[in-house]
């Protein structure tokens, strides 16, 4: 499978927003995006990657077509040490369990070795997200240890939980 990553522009919000899903929003963004607030981020995301700051995020696409997500932080420090840079990603529900996620993680982390960012990539994961546990065991990552963060809470107002799984760059 070949899959390319590329950075996204307002043409790719509409297909963007119609590849959320439940599980999207409860493992990863928390809400469904507009198509407005998707173009602000999308923006937000280029001036990031324009002065080298701060997050950087990509589209994915497989076939010609958008299938999905991914961005490192290196600013995230949430269970983190300074030098780790955490990734997060989505993949659209119809492209999901082809391998997309591990493939993007992969690619994402020889951007991060090109760009000589970070010593460790990290993949903060929810235990019972087990898809995107399986995604950091296949794209090599070890797990670390679990933490509470000290940033996301549950409905009840307690802690998330986070498992962290490190690859080495
Ligand atoms: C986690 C996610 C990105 C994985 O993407 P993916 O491209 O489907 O990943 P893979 O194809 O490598 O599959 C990973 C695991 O997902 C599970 N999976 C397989 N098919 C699936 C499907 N159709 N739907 C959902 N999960 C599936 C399997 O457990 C698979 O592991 P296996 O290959 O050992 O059986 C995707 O499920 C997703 O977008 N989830 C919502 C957002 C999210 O959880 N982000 C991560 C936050 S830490």
């Amino acid at each position: 499978m070949t899959i390319e990553l590329r950075p996204l522009t307002a043409a790719d919000a509409q297909a963007h927003c119609a590849g959320e899903d439940e599980l999207t929003v409860r493992w990863l963004t928390g809400g469904y995006g507009t198509v407005e607030g998707t173009i602000e981020f999308f923006e937000w995301l280029a001036g990031n990657a324009d002065a080298r700051v701060g997050k950087r995020g990509f589209g994915i696409w497989k076939s010609g077509r958008l299938c999905g997500y991914i961005d490192y932080n290196p600013d995230l420090d949430d269970g983190l040490d300074p030098d780790d840079v955490a990734l997060a990603y989505a993949v659209h529900p119809w492209a999901r369990g082809h391998g997309v996620a591990v493939e993007a993680v992969q690619l994402v982390c020889d951007v991060l070795r090109a760009e000589e960012l970070g010593t460790r990539a990290a993949i903060r994961v929810e235990p019972e997200n087990s898809a995107s546990v399986r995604v950091a065991q296949k794209a090599g990552f070890s797990y670390l240890r679990d933490f509470p963060s000290n940033r996301d809470t549950q409905p009840d107002g307690t802690p998330t939980t986070f498992s962290l799984y490190l690859l080495d760059l």
